[in-house]
């Protein structure tokens, strides 16, 4: 298949373009850098000859129009956004930029080659890969929520996927432009940004500082591995239907405290160390509108695409732990 991956060189951009390049589909890349790609490792992939790397914000309609003309895509996977919900506090502007009048602008381009018979496969899809942020926060015994639930987002960053969404459905509905939309729960796994929760706490173990939890610890979140979420998006290129949206959980709910604790003893274990966990947490003012807890129904895809998520966490933070611990000898994944 000929894949275009916007965001390709972000944390799970990258996973999603490395579990496809030796399965010889034909893949380029959009990406416009930001200080959560791995520019290094893109441009390696590109000079591999197994990508074709462009550095280009997904705001540029008329440069993502010429590579829609020429490559023309079977599938299109938008990954691209700005994803950090702490500096969507300090700079909405820039997220609502990215996610939604990028999204805009890649639908807008997607539009016209599809008008003008650019884009000539009929089978033709953008998956639009959103979060399970915008169905907001619940309470601790609250039903988890499903494809249909209302939509509720309460930090800039999910206001901006929310919008996102709702401009997918509508170009979908009115143009017939042949859509997806996903919502995942929270990723972990290589490659993802020192600022991001999971790697905070193994760098933070790894250069004996504290690790910072926001108010009481006690927020749940979903966790699942990236490539556990990568082979969902891949089971949806297959064979998911055009105009549905599909959720996909990990089902290992955690709150922060405990996932701190689980890190921290399997880092004990690898260093041969005997910290006292405890002392390594310190508790920080919470985050402004912080959720308390995300958990969504995946018995959609279940049901209908036969997708379940094979790692543990364990066996996830395993893998996880391992790869930061390298990584960061190589002084390339300490927390900026
Ligand atoms: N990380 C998670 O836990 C999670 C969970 C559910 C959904 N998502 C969604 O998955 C996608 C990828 O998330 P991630 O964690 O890999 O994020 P990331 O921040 O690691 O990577 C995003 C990439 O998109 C690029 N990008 C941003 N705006 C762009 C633009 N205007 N034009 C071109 N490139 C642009 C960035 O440069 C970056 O390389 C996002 O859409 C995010 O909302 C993430």
């Amino acid at each position: 298949m000929k894949i275009i991956v916007t965001g390709g060189a972000g944390f799970i951009g990258l996973n999603f373009i490395k579990s496809l390049v030796n399965l010889k589909h034909k893949i380029v890349c959009i990406d416009y850098i930001n200080n959560a790609s791995n520019y290094n490792e893109i441009k390696k992939l590109h000079k591999l000859k197994k990508i074709n790397f462009k550095k280009i914000d997904i705001n540029d309609y008329l440069k993502i129009k010429k590579i829609i003309i020429n490559f023309k895509p079977d599938i299109i996977v938008n990954f691209a956004a700005e994803s950090h919900v702490d500096n969507s506090i300090k700079t909405p502007k820039l997220f609502f930029n990215s996610n939604v009048l990028g999204t805009l602008h890649l639908l807008e381009a997607i539009r016209f080659c599809i008008n003008n018979s650019y884009i000539i496969n009929n089978k033709f899809k953008l998956i639009h890969v959103s979060t399970d942020e915008v169905y907001g926060s619940l309470k601790f015994k609250e039903k988890k929520s499903n494809e249909f639930s209302q939509y509720k987002p309460n930090s800039p960053y999910s206001a901006s996927k929310a919008s996102s969404d709702h401009i997918v459905r509508s170009y979908f509905k009115t143009y017939q432009i042949p859509s997806i939309i996903t919502h995942c729960t929270n990723n972990y796994g290589p490659w993802q940004n020192g600022e991001k929760f999971i790697p905070t706490i193994i760098n933070s173990y790894l250069q004996n500082i504290k690790i910072p939890i926001y108010g009481n610890g006690k927020n749940i979140r979903d966790w699942i591995y990236v490539d556990d979420h990568n082979s969902a998006i891949r089971k949806i290129m297959k064979r998911g239907k055009i105009g549905d949206v599909y959720n996909i959980s990990g089902k290992n709910q955690i709150n922060n405290i405990k996932l701190v604790s689980m890190i921290c003893s399997i880092l004990n274990k690898k260093t041969s160390s005997n910290r006292n966990i405890s002392n390594l947490m310190q508790f920080v003012d919470d985050r402004k509108g912080h959720d308390l807890r995300y958990d969504i129904s995946s018995k959609k895809i279940e049901r209908e695409l036969d997708f379940f998520p094979k790692y543990t966490l364990n066996n996830g933070l395993n893998i996880t732990i391992d790869w930061y611990i390298q990584n960061f000898k190589k002084n390339e994944f300490k927390k900026k």
